[in-house]
């Protein structure tokens, strides 16, 4: 049994989610990563592991209660509290389906020629897949957590460019959710925060994003290592907040 202070991250089998697990690990937590594709999480977990860190994995469905449960039992049996979860899992699924869209900001997932299973299942993954998951494993975060729910400045409001409804939806839903959820978790001590990483070369971001992965995980490692008198309730990129 160690006392490493441990910490879930869900999409921890590649992206995004792969590069917070390691900088997490290099930080002293061990780690438990889920993500829908099990070869997949095997293979990140080699690679953690590789470098010397503690690995749990586990393969889930955020689109499936029983798989959430399943997800909480394996949490239970770690008999230990969660330290810092990072709710990072999440599709963008309009885009690439010849609904596209030609705007003066170039290509875009036309809002109203989206298939409506890519919007609603975007929605059903990130939006209420983030709050299903974390609500199940809710009470088993230690007093202090901190929760990183990872959104995008493409759901600021102020900012809101064309096309992509369902993921635009999906990720403002999520900041609904982390303003909401940290007041209700302030008596628990626990932090819960949005991060944007910006535009990251991962699978989702593609190779012409302009970020590489490890920047885009340093902003959602700061979030989920803030001090206890760190803010709660805010939306960050790189440290700084940004606009809703
Ligand atoms: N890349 C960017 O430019 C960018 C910008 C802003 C925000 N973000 C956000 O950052 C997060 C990570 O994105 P990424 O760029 O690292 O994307 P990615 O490489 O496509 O990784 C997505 C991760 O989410 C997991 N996942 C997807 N659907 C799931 C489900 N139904 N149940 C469980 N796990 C599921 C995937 O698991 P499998 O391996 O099993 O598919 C994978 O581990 C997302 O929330 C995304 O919206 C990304």
């Amino acid at each position: 049994m160690s006392n490493l202070p441990l910490a879930l991250i869900t999409g921890g089998s590649r992206g995004l989610g792969f590069e917070t697990a390691r900088q997490l690990g290099r930080l002293g937590y061990r780690l438990f990563i889920a993500s829908r594709t099990s070869p997949r999480l095997e293979q990140a977990a080699h690679g953690l592991r590789s470098e010397g860190f503690l690995v749990t994995t586990h393969a889930f469905d955020m689109q499936d209660q029983i798989s959430i449960q399943a997800l909480v039992e394996e949490v239970k049996k770690k008999d230990v509290p969660i330290d810092v979860l990072i709710n990072c899992a999440g599709v963008m699924y309009e885009t690439g389906n010849g609904d596209d869209l030609q705007t003066e900001y170039g290509s875009t997932a036309s809002v109203l020629r989206s298939a409506e299973r890519n919007v609603t299942d975007t929605i059903a993954i990130n939006m209420i897949g983030t709050w299903s998951v974390t609500r199940a494993l809710a009470p088993h975060l230690g007093r202090g957590a901190r929760i990183v729910n990872v959104s995008s400045s493409m759901a600021s409001l102020g900012e809101m460019g064309p096309g992509y409804y369902g993921y635009r939806a999906s990720k403002a839903g999520i900041n609904v959710f982390t303003r909401t959820l940290a007041y209700e978790l302030r008596p628990r001590g626990i932090l819960v925060n949005s991060v944007c990483p910006g535009w990251v070369k991962t699978h989702m971001g593609g190779p012409g994003a302009t970020r590489e992965v490890a920047d885009g995980a340093a902003g959602i490692v700061w979030a989920a290592t803030l001090p206890p008198d760190g803010p709660t309730g805010g939306f960050f990129r790189d440290g700084q907040a940004i606009p809703w």
